[in-house]
């Protein structure tokens, strides 16, 4: 049997944290959901000292999930691995993942400290941590820009300490698989107690090179790979775990390693989470992109018909995307919806299904046929559902290509329906500023994007906005058979967002940021 390497996804951590791909409670814990189907060994839930919000959806997704390490985030700082425990207590298998950084440009000017106190800290630290769980995972932070011969020094230590889970993060994505064989190798032949933990290895992909990274880590021995769902995360985002996942599976020949990973739920992990942080993933990316399986050019659909293995290295159906579609319409009932539900891998609670059901009456009253892309689009809305702060109540539109659009927008908050009327460059830019209006703010619009979800010309659009207010990006999505309306939606969907970030931060302390 191939020796295993452990899948540590941290798409609710550091993957949550890049720009405009927040969520919210639900949306995280639908999340966990997903990734315990996938069986992923260990998940980061998030950095619990960040945020009141950030430690009750750790604890959500602890008393959520089973068969899984949960993991909290947490400074090398009492207070930090003090409410990282109260995030993971009550977890079936928690871990404290504290870390520190080790790279001298970080100890000198982030840290202001020495090497010597940095390894000081980090002892006792591990220990604090120790004290509240059995599980500790220590990370080197900027590992691959810090003195190996220190790093050694610091494993070792952490490993006395007690550390089970000795972490080596290419925190700016900067790191070669060359250098990275190499420094894992160096680590493995120099910290004599390097057997009695797990070593890991954690890639963001600045450079592009994240997966490639990771893949030499397990090459030269690590035993546990950090990455989040299509490869979102700070900046260019971390190592992708569905591109490690299918790397090691395809092959095999070459890596002599497994994972636990259930490839077949990676397709609809992805679908999730493109879906929840509003941040889709590119037609041409890798194993998930719309594209990933397509033939278009005659002379591979000709081979491919001839024999499959003439183009494709791996199968569709290895990552769970079904040829066998089945479609609803107008007289399917709840029984075949639910049905359709469970066999998508979805599972609402009754009152999110109850209300799921409904739009589908309603969608399909509209549409001849419901196919999956629908109702996969519909269920994803409604798992994420965040609270309405305003809501459209209705619209009317004036517009033509010989006069000036206006758009009358009627929107209810707190209880009082308000109307305005904007005009604007087009339909959906007037819409728009009637509702910057009625909100009593602008906001930058960032990003636009409309798609149908399905074909045929009664289709739904599904309109994806980003928009900016200070420094922070909100994403919004809408969806209807009318594209001003999904437009409305999406930009009303991006601005409760907002509000609930608001709210959320104004329950934090002061000072926790990081
Ligand atoms: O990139 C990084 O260094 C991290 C650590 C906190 C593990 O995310
Ligand atoms: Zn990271």
């Amino acid at each position: 049997m191939a020796a295993q390497v452990k899948v540590f996804d941290t798409t609710l951590r550091d993957g949550e944290q890049s720009p405009g791909c927040s969520m919210n409670l639900d949306e995280k814990v639908e999340v966990a959901k997903q990734l315990e189907r996938l069986k992923v060994d260990v998940m980061e839930a998030g950095f619990a000292i960040a945020s009141p919000g950030d430690l009750a959806a750790i604890q959500a997704v602890c008393a959520e999930v089973k068969d899984v390490v949960v993991a909290s985030l947490a400074r090398a700082l009492p207070k930090d691995i003090d409410v990282a425990w109260e995030a993971v207590a009550k977890a079936n298998a928690p871990r404290i993942h504290t870390f520190i950084a080790t790279s001298p440009i970080h100890m000198e000017h982030k840290l202001r400290k020495t090497p010597e106190q940095v390894l000081e800290q980090t002892i006792e630290m591990v220990k604090y941590a120790k004290k509240y769980c059995s599980d500790v995972e220590f990370s080197a932070e900027d590992a691959t820009r810090s003195d190996p011969e220190f790093l050694y020094r610091i494993f070792e230590a952490a490993i006395a300490a007690g550390a089970t889970v000795v972490n080596v993060p290419d925190t700016v994505g900067y790191t070669t698989p060359t250098e990275m064989e190499a420094l894992i190798k160096g680590i493995r032949n120099n910290v004599p107690n390097i057997d009695k933990a797990e070593l890991a290895v954690h890639c963001h992909d600045d450079l592009g090179l994240g997966v490639a990274n990771t893949l030499a880590a397990i090459r030269a021995g690590v035993t546990q790979a950090e990455c989040t769902i299509n490869g979102i995360g700070e900046r260019a985002g971390n190592a992708a775990l569905e591109e490690i996942v299918m790397a090691l599976k395809t092959r095999q020949d070459l890596y002599q390693v497994d994972t636990r990973i259930d490839t077949t739920q990676i397709y609809r992990t992805s679908r999730l989470v493109a879906t929840l942080t509003g941040s889709e993933v590119q037609a041409n990316k890798a194993i998930v992109g719309a594209n990933a399986f397509a033939h278009e050019a005659g002379i591979h659909q000709h081979g491919v018909l001839a024999n499959k293995k003439t183009y494709e290295i791996m199968t569709p159906a290895s990552i769970g995307l079904s040829e066998n579609k089945m479609v609803l319409g107008k007289h399917s009932g709840r029984h075949a919806f639910e049905d359709r539900l469970v066999h998508m891998g979805y599972t609402l609670a009754k009152d999110k299904l109850d209300a799921a059901f409904e739009q589908f009456k309603i969608l399909a009253d509209k549409k001849k046929v419901v196919a999956d892309e629908d109702i996969e689009a519909l269920v994803q809305q409604k798992a994420a559902d965040i609270p309405e702060t305003y809501s459209l109540k209705r619209f009317v539109i004036n517009s033509g290509n010989v006069i000036t659009s206006t758009a009358t927008v009627k929107l209810s908050h707190l209880g009082l329906d308000r109307e305005e009327v904007a005009t604007g460059d087009g339909p959906v830019d007037a819409v728009f500023k009637a509702i910057d209006k009625l909100v009593g703010m602008e906001f930058a619009l960032e990003s636009y994007r409309l798609q149908s979800v399905t074909e045929g010309k009664d289709a739904q659009g599904d309109v994806r906005v980003k928009i900016r207010q200070n420094s922070t990006v909100y994403s919004g999505r809408g969806l209807s058979t009318d594209i001003v309306e999904s437009s409305a939606k999406a930009y009303l969907n991006a601005i409760n967002k907002m509000y609930d970030h608001v709210k959320r931060r104004s329950e934090q302390p002061e000072g926790a940021e990081v």
